[in-house]
């Protein structure tokens, strides 16, 4: 990666993919005359190479480029990196693209030609937030496996590495299938106790004694069965970190010895007279409530208060709806990988459908959607009729009434904006909103627009 000690690379970073190069070198003087550090490629099929291998903090992307679309390379982008502000620039908006542009997680859409005073703004205002956060967070943007861009999950991504830096228990709350492991592993990763075991246990998984003797271990003959010593979980888990999945399950008898481990940093073993120290880092997840449980009295405040020194909620994907083509898109290419499959990607009634469903299992319910579609496909594209059977029978409830009205906003404010440039003349304004004159006409009368 780049040395950030070196004065250049205190600039900015801006680059710029459009197949014109007399465009791209022009823009790459302004902004180079502004104080900016400027890239360009005209050749889509080499930015993500470009990404790999320099510090880019924000790219201007063409729409119309030959082989490969200005939203097929995004969705690429997304999935190699989901936090890289995008702009497109583009002399062709349409409706349709522009929508799916901000779903996929575009900035901003600028028609082409902008004033380079305006694409300046536009741009330190999207820089400017993340600038004094941005030394801390870039090392962990490019090889994080979590991929999302729903504003509370970056928070929680954001912090994960400072987390990750101190030996705070963390709890990691929210419904099944919505990333808790994932996030738990992470925080494994970046930690300083990386190189040492991660030990996990799902605490539903064993009946209440089989669990104690995992958990803490136990000496010989400490009950029937007990042949030989055995060293508990915490042992091998110690100076490393231990994640107890579906904590919510844990009975009361157990969760008053985990908390006096979390106390002391101390583990007695089952028929052991001395406890052992241990170096511990805890992490706990569950998609049980706990603070109904603490209410009825099966759950203690003490342990929670304890488990929960850092406490991350997870969004469920049906509240995170610009994640789902993120990931969906992520699934694709890594099942087509290990499937050996060449798919493109899905068509937009499915890209429709993956949008309105509810999705009860979350991440997981996504990913298994989308790997048996990629190995039930017969086209380059998937379609509804490779998707698994639950979902043919959902009928596409489409885009929701407040999605019609807020596309029905932008055409209005488009359309008038070109009637105004072209001083009421139609064929002009169709020319400029690159569509014909008899849609131009329908849409005016649709939204109401006066000639
Ligand atoms: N943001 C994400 N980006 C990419 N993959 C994700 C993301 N979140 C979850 N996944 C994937 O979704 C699947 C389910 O995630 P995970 O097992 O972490 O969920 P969970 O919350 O622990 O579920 P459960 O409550 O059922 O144990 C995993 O394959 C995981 O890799
Ligand atoms: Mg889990």
């Amino acid at each position: 990666m780049t040395d950030r000690t070196n004065i250049n690379n205190l600039k900015q970073r801006v680059l710029i993919v459009d197949d014109e190069l007399e465009y791209c070198l022009s823009m790459k003087d302004l902004f180079e005359e502004s104080g900016f550090s400027c890239s360009h490629s005209t050749d889509p099929d080499m930015v993500l190479d470009l990404l790999k291998s320099c510090e880019i903090d924000i790219i201007l992307l063409d729409l119309k480029m030959p082989r490969m679309s200005g939203i097929d390379l995004l969705k690429k982008i997304r999935v190699y990196n989901s936090r890289i502000p995008v702009i497109i620039v583009s002399g062709h908006i349409d409706i349709e693209t522009t929508v799916q542009a901000m779903q996929i997680g575009a900035m901003n859409v600028l028609k082409k030609p902008v004033r380079f005073s305006s694409m300046l703004e536009e741009i330190s205002c999207i820089l400017k937030p993340h600038s004094e956060v941005s030394d801390t967070l870039l090392p962990l943007v490019s090889d994080s496996p979590i991929i999302c861009s729903h504003k509370g999950m970056l928070d929680i991504i954001y912090s994960l590495k400072k987390v990750a830096e101190t030996n705070a228990p963390v709890l990691i709350t929210g419904e099944s299938g919505t990333g808790k492991e994932l996030i738990a592993d992470e925080i494994h990763r970046l930690s300083q106790r990386s190189d040492k075991k991660f030990v996990k246990l799902n605490c539903a998984s064993l009946p209440e004694s089989l669990l104690e003797s995992e958990l803490f271990g136990h000496k010989k003959g400490a009950f029937t069965g007990a042949d030989k010593d055995r060293p508990g979980r915490f042992n091998t888990a110690h100076k490393g970190s231990m994640f107890l999945d579906e904590m919510g399950d844990m009975s009361l008898m157990i969760q008053a010895k985990l908390l006096r481990v979390l106390q002391d940093s101390q583990v007695t073993a089952l028929g052991a007279d001395e406890p052992k120290s241990v170096d511990v880092r805890i992490i706990t997840a569950t998609n049980k409530n706990l603070q109904q449980m603490m209410s009825d009295g099966t759950f203690r405040e003490d342990l929670y208060y304890r488990l929960s020194v850092v406490h991350f909620e997870l969004p469920p994907l049906r509240e995170r709806k610009g994640d789902i083509l993120l990931l969906a898109e992520a699934f694709r290419e890594q099942a087509c990988r290990e499937y050996g499959r060449q798919i493109r990607g899905f068509d937009s009634e499915v890209e429709n459908l993956l949008l309105s469903h509810l999705w009860p299992g979350n991440i997981r319910e996504l990913k298994n959607c989308v790997q048996r579609s990629v190995i039930f496909c017969e086209n380059d594209l998937i379609s509804i009729e490779d998707l698994p059977a639950q979902y043919k029978d959902i009928p596409s409830r489409g885009w929701s009434d407040e999605y019609e009205r807020a596309i029905d906003n932008i055409n209005k404010e488009l359309i008038e904006e070109a009637l105004r440039k072209s001083q009421g003349k139609k064929t002009m304004a169709a020319e400029l909103l690159n569509m014909d004159r008899k849609t131009l006409y329908n849409k005016m009368k649709k939204l109401n627009i006066r000639d």
